[in-house]
C-alpha cells in the first residue's frame, strides 16, 4: 500500500504536490469514490481517476549500468552536467537506486519501482555492497582491524562485513582493498577509510547483492531479467 499522492506522482501524471492539490480540490477518485484525505493509501489493484479519467500507471522498468567516472548519480543537475539517466533512453521516470559519487564507477541500478529501490537500500535486508578502493599509501593489519571493529559516521557506528587487502602496487605507495558494507551513507567508503587515516584515490562498486558489471563496459547498461527482479523481491525482510 502506498500513499495516493505518491502513486499519482510516480505514474508521471504530475508532481506529488500538484497531486495533493488535485486531491484537495476533489478531483481524484479511488474505485469511484472522491478521496480528499491526503494520508489515504492505495494498492496496485485500486482504480484511480483524475478528472474522471483513469490514471494509467507507468510500467516498471529495471536497469543495471556500469557507471562511468564523471557522471552525476541523479535525474537532473542544476549545473547541466551529465546525469546517469541521460545514458538510458526511456520515457519512464527512472531514477538511480542509491548514490555513487561523481568519480566513482561500477554497478548502479536504476528503476521507477519505489519498492524495489527500498529493498536494495534498507540495511535490514542485508544486501551486500562490495567496493574496490585504491588507497594512497599501504594499509596495515592494525588499521584493517580498526576498520573491522567499526568506525563512527554521523554518530552511528558502521561495521564492514569484510575488508580484504587485495594488492600492494610495486612502488609500495598505494594498495587495493576490497570492502563490503550494507549501508549506503553519503561517501561512506571514502569516509570509513579516512577514519583510519587513508585517502581513497579511486573507487569502484563491484557488486550489489547478485549484481555485478560482468559483460558491461564503462557506460553500458542492460535491462534486468524478470528473474533478477524476483531475486530482489525475495530478499525483502
Ligand atoms: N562510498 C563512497 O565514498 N563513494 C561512493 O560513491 C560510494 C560509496
Amino acid at each position: 500500500m502506498e500513499r495516493l499522492q505518491k502513486v499519482i506522482a510516480e505514474s508521471g501524471y504530475t508532481s506529488r504536490r500538484k497531486a495533493e492539490e488535485l486531491m484537495l480540490a476533489g478531483k481524484v477518485k479511488v474505485n469511484g469514490q472522491v478521496v480528499t484525505e491526503l494520508g489515504t493509501k492505495v494498492s496496485d489493484s485500486d482504480t484511480i481517476e483524475i478528472d474522471n479519467k483513469i490514471l494509467e500507471k507507468e510500467s516498471k522498468e529495471y536497469y543495471i549500468m556500469n557507471k562511468p567516472r564523471g557522471v552525476i548519480t541523479s535525474t537532473s543537475d542544476d549545473k547541466e552536467r551529465k546525469v546517469v539517466t541521460d545514458l538510458i533512453p526511456t520515457e519512464a521516470r527512472i531514477y538511480p537506486v542509491g548514490r555513487l559519487d561523481y568519480d566513482t564507477t561500477g554497478v548502479l541500478l536504476l528503476t521507477n519501482d519505489g519498492e524495489f529501490a527500498n529493498i536494495l537500500m534498507q540495511p535490514k535486508n542485508g544486501i551486500e555492497k562490495v567496493y574496490l578502493a585504491k588507497l594512497e599509501g599501504v594499509i596495515k593489519g592494525e588499521q584493517i582491524n580498526k576498520l573491522k571493529k567499526g568506525v563512527e559516521l554521523d554518530h552511528v557506528k558502521v561495521v564492514p562485513s569484510r575488508v580484504k587487502l587485495k594488492k600492494v602496487n610495486q612502488e609500495g605507495n598505494s594498495c587495493m582493498v576490497e570492502i563490503t558494507i550494507h549501508e549506503g551513507k553519503n561517501h561512506q567508503v571514502k569516509r570509513m577509510f579516512e577514519a583510519v587515516g587513508f585517502h581513497v584515490e579511486k573507487l569502484k562498486r563491484e557488486r550489489i547483492g547478485v549484481f555485478t558489471t560482468e559483460g558491461l563496459k564503462s557506460g553500458e547498461y542492460r535491462k534486468l531479467t524478470p528473474k533478477e527482479v524476483a531475486i530482489v523481491y525475495s530478499l525483502k525482510k
